[in-house]
């Protein structure tokens, strides 16, 4: 699905346009989504309201690489990648969601606790743990802060650290962070012009 087709859905009322765009993506059918592990949360797709806020707050560009850390079936990075035009990666680790995914999108099949995060400069969670894995992948997020800033974005829970800053929000369930480590350059600031649909997608509610 590319961006016209995605702004194309401020035309569909807004309590339909998850349903329609989800069939769009071909992952409407219903797969299982029990946890796969202990601390760990089974797939539930995020809204199209909140990532296309994160996509005009952050703001992704084109030179980014997004990683979406639990990516169930690749909802998100079809989206970010449609409307930002960045580089996306998706981690998951239930191999049914990677056979269900979004076509056209390319899941890598690993455990966020080991799989690289290395090149990353925008990670996204959607409650996909809890407890110690939350704190273990804060862990690993950090030391990739240390060679180069991030922004780090939860949707339905916050993180408690001392290298992240919370920024300023009014978003109900998303948060965005910046980090914050010595000796590390922040993240230029550059303004993008987002198409004002991607606004109306981001704010209209139902
Ligand atoms: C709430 S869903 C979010 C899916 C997707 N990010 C979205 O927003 O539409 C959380 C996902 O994280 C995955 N997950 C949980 N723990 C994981 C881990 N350690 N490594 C990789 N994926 C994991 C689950 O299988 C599930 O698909």
């Amino acid at each position: 699905m590319d961006a016209a087709a995605l702004l194309a859905l401020v035309d569909v009322l807004p309590e339909q346009r998850d349903a329609v765009l989800e069939r769009a993506l071909g992952i409407d059918a219903p797969v299982a989504s029990a946890p796969p592990g202990a601390e760990l949360i089974g797939y539930h797709a995020s809204g199209l309201a909140p990532v296309c806020r994160m996509v005009r707050d952050v703001p992704i560009r084109a030179s980014d690489v997004f990683v979406d850390l639990g990516a169930g079936r690749g909802k998100v990075i079809a989206l970010v990648r449609a409307l930002s035009g960045a580089r996306v990666r998706g981690i998951e680790l239930q191999r049914e969601l990677i056979s269900t995914a979004v076509r056209g999108v390319e899941l890598e099949h690993a455990d966020v606790r080991t799989a690289s995060l290395d090149e990353g400069t925008v990670f996204f969670l959607y409650t996909p743990f809890t407890g110690p894995v939350v704190r273990e992948v804060g862990e690993r997020l950090r030391r990739v802060a240390e060679r180069h800033a991030i922004v780090v974005c939860t949707l339905g829970f916050t993180l408690d650290a001392e290298w992240l800053r919370a920024r300023e929000t009014d978003a109900f369930w998303l948060t965005v962070y910046d980090s914050v480590v010595p000796g590390v350059a922040p993240r230029e600031q550059v303004r993008v012009d987002f198409d004002e649909r991607l606004e109306r997608l981001a704010y209209e509610r139902r």
